[in-house]
């Protein structure tokens, strides 16, 4: 039966790096028969373009429908001094949370042709592989109340608030080490328990799930530390738990170890491994239309795709070789490139991912 994939291309680079993904994931199609039939719609910028909300609701309707949903990324500019309510990124936790993708897989994976790209040096990030499991539909991007108050002094003051019910941090611990089973069996959940209530609870509930499972070694770590322990010392992690806000900016800082954010791609599942695919950067509206971006982090997030909501393991981990032949081939865009290395454009790099695949 055929296996419908919503492509959502977003702003910025997102309809750039997308037409590279695609062009693999059509190859792959295939070459592997997968039966995959796709649907494009806009999301962010382009729908309020289009549309005038940043995500309408025949496109929630269409991402229920479909089998899956590819996006590139959201926002810019031109929408920055829009109404907060209908911003791009507003369409993008709306998607999340209509679609109850609350488990945010974001691997931050160290190809070793890349040591020489990441910040740190080789020694410190050589063999790098952790995964941080990030809470998306919950925590202080949700959290009500949420606005802005006119004091009695006239001046504004605007609050947010940061809930978790024990739910939601039990489904979100059980992600993170069902995750940590399947690999090196070392879960840190990371909080600030030191400070915030909703921390307190939340390694509470941790505690809890780690009771049925034993074979995972927990640990806690402070978000301020874990911070710093990123950049110190990555390779002591293997799975990483966190909440939605201190996911969103550690997952950016790992990003770094294995080059460039543009390595890094992600998976939003809901609770029963329906998902979006997605690279963890955005609409990187710095290099927009000059074809610079990185694609890579897209195709990786239409690899985890194939494997997550359609388990086709082999060609999954083709299209990750793929990716590994043309580093090897020394073919880097800007963001990864150093003397010595052949610049490519986002472009020349999908069509060698696309040339390698063949080949395998
Ligand atoms: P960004 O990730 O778009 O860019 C940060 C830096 O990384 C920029 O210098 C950019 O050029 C670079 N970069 C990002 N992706 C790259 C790639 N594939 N290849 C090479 N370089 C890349 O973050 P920002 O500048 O803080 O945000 C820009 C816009 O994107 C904002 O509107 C923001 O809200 C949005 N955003 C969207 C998503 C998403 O859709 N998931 C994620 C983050 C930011
Ligand atoms: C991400 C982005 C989004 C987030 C924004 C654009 C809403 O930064 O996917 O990491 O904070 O979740
Ligand atoms: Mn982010």
């Amino acid at each position: 039966m055929a296996k419908s994939i919503l492509i959502l291309p977003g702003d910025g680079i997102g309809p750039e790096i997308m037409a590279e993904a695609i062009k693999v994931m059509r190859l792959a199609n295939d070459k592997y028969q997968l039966g995959f039939e796709l649907i494009f719609d806009e999301l962010g910028g382009a729908a309020i373009d289009k549309y005038g909300v940043p995500l309408a609701d025949e496109t929630l309707e269409r991402a229920r429908q479909a089998d899956a949903v590819l996006l590139g990324a959201v926002g810019g500019p031109k929408w920055d001094k829009l109404e907060r309510d209908i911003r791009p990124e507003r369409g993008l936790l709306k998607i999340r949370a209509q679609l109850g993708l609350f488990g945010n897989l974001r691997p931050a994976i160290l190809y070793p042709q890349l040591a020489d790209a990441s910040s740190l040096k080789p020694e410190i990030v050589s063999g790098l592989d952790i995964l941080i499991v990030r809470e998306l539909t919950g925590g202080i991007y949700f959290g009500k109340p949420r606005e802005t108050r006119v004091l009695e002094n006239g001046e504004r003051l605007s609050l947010d608030t940061l809930p978790y019910s024990e739910s939601e941090i039990r489904r979100i611990a059980k992600v993170g080490f069902d995750m940590a089973r399947l690999r090196n069996k070392k879960l840190c959940s990371v909080d600030k328990a030191n400070v915030l209530e909703s921390s307190q609870l939340w390694r509470e509930v941790v505690e809890q799930v780690a009771k049925d499972y034993p074979d995972v070694e927990l640990s806690h770590m402070y978000v301020d530390n874990a911070a710093m322990q990123l950049v110190r010392a990555p390779k002591q992690f293997d799975v990483i738990v966190t909440d939605n806000m201190f996911g969103d900016i550690l997952s950016d800082e790992a990003s770094m170890l294995t080059g460039s954010i543009g390595m890094l791609p992600s998976a939003s599942l809901d609770a029963n491994n329906k998902g979006m695919y997605e690279p963890c950067h955005g609409s990187a509206p710095d290099i927009a239309g000059k074809g610079l971006a990185n694609p890579l982090a897209t195709i990786l997030s239409m690899s985890m795709m194939l494997r997550y909501s359609f388990a086709q393991t082999a060609a999954a981990d083709a299209v990750e070789q793929a990716v590994s032949d043309v580093l090897d081939q020394g073919l880097r865009t800007g963001d990864i490139w150093s003397e010595g290395y052949s610049k490519v454009s986002t472009r020349e790099m999908g069509d060698a991912v696309v040339a390698a695949l063949a080949k395998l």
